[in-house]
C-alpha cells in the first residue's frame, strides 16, 4: 500500500494535535480500515532480506516494536506497509486505563518521544478476541506476528508469574511468538523483575502455556552489563529463543524535557547501540533483536554487523511516516546488492 505520497501533507494535520489524541484517531482509522478493507495483501519484500529468527521465518529484518499497537487492531495493516515481523501489545491479564493523561509528549527537536503511559490496553481477552476473529476471515497475514506481554498493575510483583502466564494461556496459538516485558519504566517496580530469581520464575511460567511459540525477553536500556549478563543467563536457562534490546530510558541523553516517563528515537541510539552490544556479547549466539532510535538502513546495517538477527523501530516511524519501512528494505536490499557485486 502507497500512503506515502500522503504524508507530506498528512503529517502536519497529525502533529497539529497533541501526541495521544493524534494516535487515537489514527489506530481508530486503521482499526476501521481493517474492519472494512477486503483481503490483506503484505508487501513484498525485496529478495535477498530473508532471515530466521529461531523457527521464525521474517520475510526481512524490519519490524514494528511494541506499543505503537498495544491491542493488535491492525494486525493486518502494518505488513501492507512493509514491515517483516509485528510485535503488538503490551498487553496485560487485566483490562487497564493507563497513567493520567497527559503521559504522551513529542519532541521534535530531538525525534524524541517520552511516554508514560502505563500499559494502557484492553486486556488479554479482547486481543485474544480480536485476533481469533481475524483469523477466522482469512485476512491473517503472512510476516510473523508476536505478543508482548506485561505485568497487569493491580497485580503484585510475587503474583506476576500467574499474570503473565495468563495472558499467555489466552493467546497461545494466536500469535507467532511472545515477549516478555520487565523492562517498561511506567509500572512501578515492573524492571526489577529483570533480577534473575523473578525473572526466571516469569520464563518458566510463560513457557509452559506459549503452546511451543518461542519465546523473547525485552530488556531495558538502563542495566549494568553484570545484570545484562544475569538477565540474558537466566533467559538462555530457561528456554528463550531472542532477547529484545532494548525498551525506552529513564535518563536523558541531550534532550531537555522535564516530563517523567521513557524516552525514545534519536536521543536513545547511543545508549541502546552501546547497551545491544553488551547483549550481543552476553548471548553467546542467542538471536538478539536490536531496538532504539533506529531511522536509517545504515543504523540497521551497523547492528546487523554488531550481531543482531533483526531490528524494530517505533519512534521514527512516528516522524517519518508510512513510507519508513519500505524505504529501509529497499536501502537495504541496495546495500546487499552492491555489496555482493563488490565481493564478485
Ligand atoms: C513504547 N515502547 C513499548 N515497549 C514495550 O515493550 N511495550 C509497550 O507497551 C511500549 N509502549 C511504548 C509506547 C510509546 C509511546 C513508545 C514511544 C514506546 C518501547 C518501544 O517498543 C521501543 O522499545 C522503544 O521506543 C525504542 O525504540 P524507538 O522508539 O526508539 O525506535
Amino acid at each position: 500500500m502507497n500512503l506515502d505520497g500522503l504524508w507530506p501533507w498528512v503529517r502536519p494535520l497529525v502533529f497539529a494535535l497533541d501526541a495521544e489524541p493524534a494516535h487515537e484517531w489514527t489506530m481508530r482509522l486503521i482499526e476501521a480500515v481493517g474492519r472494512y478493507a477486503g483481503p490483506v495483501v503484505d508487501e513484498p519484500s525485496p529478495p535477498g532480506l530473508e532471515v530466521r529468527l529461531g523457527p521464525l521465518t521474517l520475510p526481512n529484518p524490519v519490524g514494528l516494536a511494541a506499543g505503537l499497537d498495544k491491542n493488535g487492531v491492525g494486525v493486518e495493516f502494518w505488513p501492507t506497509l512493509g514491515f517483516g515481523f509485528v510485535e503488538v501489545g503490551t498487553v496485560t491479564a487485566h483490562a487497564q486505563p493507563g497513567n493520567p493523561r497527559p503521559r504522551l509528549f513529542r519532541l521534535p527537536e530531538s525525534r524524541a518521544l517520552v511516554n508514560r503511559l502505563g500499559f494502557n490496553n484492553r486486556g488479554s481477552e479482547a486481543m485474544a478476541e480480536r485476533l481469533r476473529a481475524l483469523r477466522h476471515t482469512g485476512r491473517w497475514p503472512r510476516v510473523p506476528i508476536g505478543a508482548n506481554v506485561g505485568k497487569s498493575k493491580i497485580t503484585p510483583n510475587e503474583e506476576a508469574p500467574r499474570d503473565y502466564a495468563l495472558s499467555v494461556r489466552r493467546l497461545a496459538g494466536l500469535v507467532d511468538w511472545f515477549t516478555i516485558n520487565v523492562s517498561s519504566p511506567n509500572t512501578v517496580g515492573l524492571r526489577s523483575l529483570q533480577a534473575a530469581d523473578a525473572l526466571a520464575r516469569i520464563v518458566e511460567a510463560v513457557l509452559v502455556e506459549a503452546s511451543g511459540a518461542p519465546v523473547f525477553v525485552k530488556l531495558a536500556p538502563d542495566l549494568t552489563n553484570e545484570a545484562i549478563a544475569d538477565a540474558v543467563g537466566i533467559a538462555r536457562e530457561g528456554g528463550i529463543t531472542a532477547i529484545v534490546a532494548t525498551n525506552t530510558t529513564i535518563q536523558r541523553p541531550g534532550v531537555d524535557t522535564t516530563e517523567t516517563g521513557g524516552l525514545s528515537g534519536r536521543p536513545l541510539w547511543p545508549l541502546a547501540k552501546d547497551r545491544i552490544g553488551a547483549v550481543i556479547e552476553a548471548a553467546d549466539g542467542l538471536p538478539v533483536i536490536g531496538v532504539g532510535g533506529i531511522e536509517t538502513a545504515t543504523q540497521i546495517s551497523e547492528l546487523i554487523d554488531l550481531g543482531c538477527t533483526a531490528i524494530q523501530l517505533y519512534t521514527s516511524f512516528i516522524y517519518e511516516g508510512p513510507g519508513l519501512p519500505r524505504r529501509l528494505t529497499t536501502a537495504l536490499a541496495a546495500r546487499r546488492a552492491e555489496i555482493s557485486r563488490l565481493g564478485a
